[in-house]
């Protein structure tokens, strides 16, 4: 299955007619999810990341089919170099950064975690992109490994989060399709 996440929204949904879609979409559209889920102390207001104006800054967004097309799952990604490159067993020569991982607690368990990070997968190696990386948090790093990532860094402290973080990384193969998570293991830095 192949998500064509910048023409516009494609069907998803492990190959059924109607199934929830990925498209880019926007800060502000993604801002209520990533607030109720990532930041509940911090205003709707205050969602606004550095880096948003950056062109090459992509968010994707999961909605829900039908009438009212609510966000149900979002995530970020950023050109940003690699912050352990001594972790990585080759250079990275273009990484990325992703963030703002979040699905609504509705739906969780249902795979639109998995679609959407396999979605930013092909959205990075469409720009050929290497590498990608995240500051996990701890709650979230067996998610992130079922998906290839690595951990590469011990548990560290994020301001204004309280729950406890990991660096992680996964190559990126230029040949990579959504799917392939599990079965390419390329998480290996
Ligand atoms: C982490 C999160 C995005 C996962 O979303 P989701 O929609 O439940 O993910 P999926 O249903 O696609 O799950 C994908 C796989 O990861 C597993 N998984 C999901 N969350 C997991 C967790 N917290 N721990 C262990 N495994 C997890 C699922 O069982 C599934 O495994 P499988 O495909 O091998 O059967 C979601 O729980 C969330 O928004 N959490 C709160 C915010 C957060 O911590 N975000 C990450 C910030 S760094």
């Amino acid at each position: 299955m192949s998500a064509d996440i910048d023409s516009g929204p494609c069907a998803v949904g492990r190959g059924r007619a109607g199934g929830p879609t990925v498209t880019r979409s926007s800060a502000e559209e993604t801002a209520a999810l990533r607030r109720a889920v990532l930041r509940p102390n911090l205003s709707i207001h205050e969602m606004a990341m550095a880096g948003d104006q950056n062109p090459d800054t992509a968010y994707l967004a999961v909605r829900a089919p039908g009438g009212d097309r609510a966000v149900l799952g979002c995530v970020r990604l950023e050109p940003v170099s690699c912050p352990w490159p001594e972790a990585l067993q080759a250079p990275a020569r273009a990484a990325w950064q992703l963030r703002a991982m979040a699905t609504d607690p509705a739906v969780r368990g249902s795979g639109l975690g998995r679609l959407l990070v396999e979605s930013a997968m092909e959205h990075v190696s469409q720009r050929g992109g290497d590498l990608i990386w995240c500051n996990a948090r701890v709650g979230a790093e067996q998610f992130y490994f079922r998906l290839g990532f690595r951990p590469v860094t011990a548990p560290f402290q994020m301001p204004d989060v309280a729950e406890d973080h990991v660096g992680m990384v996964r190559r990126v193969l230029q040949s990579e399709r959504p799917g392939e998570a599990q079965r390419t293991g390329s998480g290996q830095g």
